[in-house]
């Protein structure tokens, strides 16, 4: 450790990890989002697409938060109104009103940052896919060679779009050229900017007014600074990622897709891990923030989105789908060509056969019969519905909101329960409209 870092530590300014130069008190972070995103021809601002069910923008955000930054600031500029409402109070927006390109985006931070001695980390607000450790990596690395700047690399198939990492003979990087100015051996470098920086402040700041503007489009580029800071003897330092999927910007649909492809694939490897059974991945389509309990077995052509939890040792599926604010307990089975929103399932209930559950609350060891629906939207409002324990429902039935079953009341196949109706415990009710049958009638 450095004397300077000593001091700083002793200051309470910083804190030390178990590996001796994680310092993560004093990280502040720059997230890049004020661009267009032309290349996704769209209406929609570019961050605010979604990969696996949550905005690109939000994966960056979660990544800072998890590498422990103490405070954020987003640059927006286009539709920035539209991607702020999409954001957490806690992170500072600075609006960058001509979008003259990167390194102007990171300027628009000086001002808050002009008393912080501080390392600040920028990241692109188009990069879902990086890992919480390699940002980690970077930081330490950072830190422990006393760089200037310490920036990732990637080793891709297509560096296509990309800014290629330039070294000289030693091996120590030189400059990263923009995928536009790159030519001739340039274009065939395969290592290219993931677009994570790690920087001491106060050095950023003061070479990012020598950047100058491109000839060509008149952008200020923030990889540029790499070469000043080499040519003045700023020592900059790279880590490569290990797995070079998580470098991914979205520039495109196409990448989009790509992401979603990948990172559909880490979520279900991560579950298989936590002993979910997920028969074929291939046609499996599992959010990133859903959570699934030990030796529940996934079916094919499931769809699970956004927040849905499910317990342990449930079956669900084939052709599921399973939507936002779905809670399942423990050993329930949902089977083929069903459908649950904002809806909870008690433990071992079952619905195994076409039928559509919506913002009903139902108990434990329920049969929903095959072919019942939830009739939750009268064309204005939906309606919150109760089914309670051991209750059983015809096949056929029509449930309209509200409406509240009684614990172990039978609904007789084909039945229509109207909307307001109350079926006390234990008793039967059939017919269209449904009718309770009388305890006499029911002898
Ligand atoms: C950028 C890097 C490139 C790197 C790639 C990684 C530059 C000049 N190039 O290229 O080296 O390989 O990311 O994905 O930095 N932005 C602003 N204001 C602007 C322009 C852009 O905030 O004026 C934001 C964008 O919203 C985006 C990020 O900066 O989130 C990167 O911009 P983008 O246009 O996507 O750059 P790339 O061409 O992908
Ligand atoms: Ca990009």
């Amino acid at each position: 450790m450095d004397l300077l870092f000593q001091v700083r530590v002793l200051a309470g300014q910083l804190e030390v990890d178990n590996n001796k130069y994680a310092i993560m008190r004093d990280l502040r972070t720059i997230i890049l989002a004020a661009g267009k995103g032309t290349r996704m021809n769209s209406d929609i601002p570019k961050v605010l697409h979604t990969v696996c069910g949550k905005p690109i923008i939000q994966y960056v955000l979660d990544r800072v938060q998890a590498v422990g930054s103490l405070k954020t600031y987003v640059i927006l500029g286009h539709q920035s109104n539209v991607v702020q409402a999409h954001l957490p109070k806690d992170v500072l927006v600075l609006n960058q009103i001509k979008l003259l390109g990167t390194a102007d985006a990171v300027k628009h931070a000086e001002k808050y940052l002009k008393s912080y001695l501080g390392d600040v980390l920028i990241l692109c607000g188009d990069t879902p896919l990086l890992n919480k450790s390699v940002i980690k990596s970077l930081i330490r690395r950072h830190r422990k060679t006393n760089a200037f700047c310490t920036f990732l690399t990637a080793v891709v198939h297509d560096p296509h779009g990309y800014g290629r990492i330039i070294r000289d003979e030693k091996g120590s990087v030189v400059a990263i050229r923009e995928d536009k100015e790159a030519i001739g051996f340039e274009r065939n470098i395969a290592e290219i900017n993931v677009g994570v920086y790690c920087f001491k402040c106060r050095e950023l700041f003061t070479w990012l007014k020598e950047v100058k503007s491109n000839q060509r489009n008149s952008e200020f580029y923030l990889t540029d600074i790499i070469e000043l800071f080499t040519e003045n003897g700023l020592k900059v330092e790279t880590i490569e990622t290990e797995d070079p999927s998580e470098g991914l910007g979205i520039n495109t649909r196409e990448d989009l897709a790509s992401a979603e492809a990948i990172l559909r694939l880490r979520t279900l490897k991560e579950m298989m891990v936590q002993g979910v059974t997920i028969i074929d991945p291939k046609t499996t389509y599992i959010d990133s923030e859903v959570k699934i309990g030990k030796d529940t077995i996934i079916r094919p052509f499931t769809f699970i989105e956004n927040d849905v939890r499910i317990g342990n040792r449930c079956v669900i599926g084939p052709f599921s789908r399973l939507r936002q604010g779905t809670r399942i307990g423990h050993g329930v089975e949902v089977g083929n060509f069903t459908e649950v929103v904002r809806s909870k399932i008690g433990d071992k209930t079952l619905m195994k056969h076409f039928s559509y559950l919506g913002d009903v609350s139902v108990g434990t060891n329920v049969n929903i019969g095959a072919g019942t629906v939830v009739a939750n939207f009268d064309g204005k409002e939906k309606h919150p519905s109760k089914i309670s324990d051991y209750a059983f429902i015809g096949s056929d039935s029509v449930l309209i909101a509200p409406f509240k079953i009684g614990k172990k009341a039978v609904i007789g196949a084909g039945s229509v329960v109207t909307k307001g109706k109350n079926i006390p415990d234990g008793r039967l009710a059939f017919g269209v409209p449904a009718r309770v049958i009388s305890k006499e009638e029911n002898k």
